[in-house]
């Protein structure tokens, strides 16, 4: 089983931004940690983070051609207005799961938005780095076969 891990904006400014938010990690110390949860479950894992809407889009197509067998998917704010990103996760049949370190829910109300979450398979919220680690057990488990 091979899965991409896709990041989106600002996230590359993790254990800079916000820390009361999304603590003092790096996203260095995040594709650390995504690594050796993959290789204690048993998958392939691929991390890309990109601060632009069109290459979160590129990514998204380029998991179908290559036959990932699912996305883990943190759009950082696009989450909250791309309907081009909801519409490539709609376009390609593969299961993506969204994913945010902290929760949208308990935070201002924009953010309580998500577009995407219609066309995502679940979405794991508001445990730092081990909302990443929920989204990978959730594939492992529900797409075992792809
Ligand atoms: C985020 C939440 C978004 O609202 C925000 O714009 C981010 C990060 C999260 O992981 O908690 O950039 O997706």
């Amino acid at each position: 089983m091979n899965i991409l891990v896709i990041n989106g904006p600002n996230l590359n400014l993790l254990g800079i931004r916000e820390k009361e938010i999304y603590g003092e990690a790096t996203h260095d110390d995040l594709e650390k940690f995504l690594h050796a949860e993959a290789k204690k479950l048993g998958v392939r894992i691929d991390v890309f983070q990109t601060n632009h809407e069109g290459a979160i889009i590129d990514k998204i197509h380029e998991a179908y051609r290559r036959k990932f067998s699912g996305i883990i998917l943190n759009p950082g704010a696009y989450t909250h207005y791309s309907y081009a990103i909801r519409d490539a996760i709609k376009a390609v049949d593969l299961p993506v799961v969204e994913v945010h370190l902290s929760d949208l829910e308990s935070r201002e109300n924009f953010r309580k938005v998500s577009v995407i979450r219609e066309v995502c398979d679940a979405v794991f919220m508001g445990k730092g780095f081990l909302s990443y680690r929920e989204a990978l057990e959730h594939l492992v488990v529900s797409h075992a076969d792809q």
